[in-house]
């Protein structure tokens, strides 16, 4: 059942390299929609976490630190800036030291719980393309449009490696790991939703990937659908 919402709320969610940030941004824009960035949340709580040198494997100090921390992050379709605890970390939440450790504190129930309640706020009455793991499973599982992108790992590592210093094998494998802690973790594991339409980019441009979503926009099954092809 949806929400009594104004607007609507289309959820895209999707491992790395999917293509996924692209495609939400250029789908809000078209739409007009607002645009939500969940990963940049959970990198934000990262940098806020590896500022403070808590140590990664001390969970129950994860789970103390986080609930406290204010995230403020805009929902504009441009890329948004975001600062945790009144500190802009826009450029540090893209470093290598954040990438290394953010599945490991993604995964702390007490941080999943306080992101999960924030998006909710920031999604409030829609409008909005809201980008992440869980969105379409935990976040908002009355979104009006669920997507599930995909693509094969050797093109998702190929995407990636072009935007950072690493070779493509090294970037693979590095997939691979944060793939597996992020769809084994018990809280709100990374999931395709039974109603998510599922898309899979390997051999198509971000635009082809807009337009079929746009396509399955104007042609919204219900919500019994479930794992169709676009
Ligand atoms: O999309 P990204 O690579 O910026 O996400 C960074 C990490 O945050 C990713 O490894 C998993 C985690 N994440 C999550 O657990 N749930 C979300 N909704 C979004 C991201």
């Amino acid at each position: 059942m949806q929400a009594d919402r104004s607007a609507p709320v289309i959820a895209i969610d999707g491992p790395s390299g999917s293509g996924k940030s692209t495609v939400a941004r250029a789908l809000a824009a078209r739409l007009g929609l607002r645009y939500l960035d969940t990963g940049a949340m959970y990198r934000a709580v990262t940098a806020a976490v590896l500022a403070a040198g808590v140590d990664l494997g001390d969970a129950d100090a994860i789970a103390a630190l986080a609930p406290g921390l204010t995230i403020d992050i805009s929902t504009d379709a441009a890329p948004a800036r975001i600062s945790v605890g009144g500190r802009d970390v826009t450029g540090d939440i893209r470093g290598p030291a954040v990438t290394a450790a953010v599945s490991a504190v993604s995964a702390v129930p007490a941080v999943r719980a306080a992101m999960v309640a924030r998006q909710r706020e920031l999604i409030g009455a829609g409008g909005i393309v809201v980008e992440g793991r869980d969105i379409g499973t935990a976040v908002a599982p009355d979104a009006d449009l669920k997507i599930f992108l995909t693509a094969d790992p050797a093109e998702r590592a190929a995407r990636r490696a072009i935007e950072t210093d690493a070779t493509v094998g090294a970037t693979e494998a590095d997939l691979a790991r944060r793939d597996r802690l992020d769809a084994s973790r018990a809280a709100s594991p990374m999931a395709q939703a039974p109603d998510a339409l599922v898309l899979d980019s390997t051999d198509l441009d971000p635009e082809a990937v807009v337009e079929r979503i746009l396509r399955a926009l104007g042609t919204a099954a219900p919500a019994t659908t479930t794992g169709r092809e676009l």
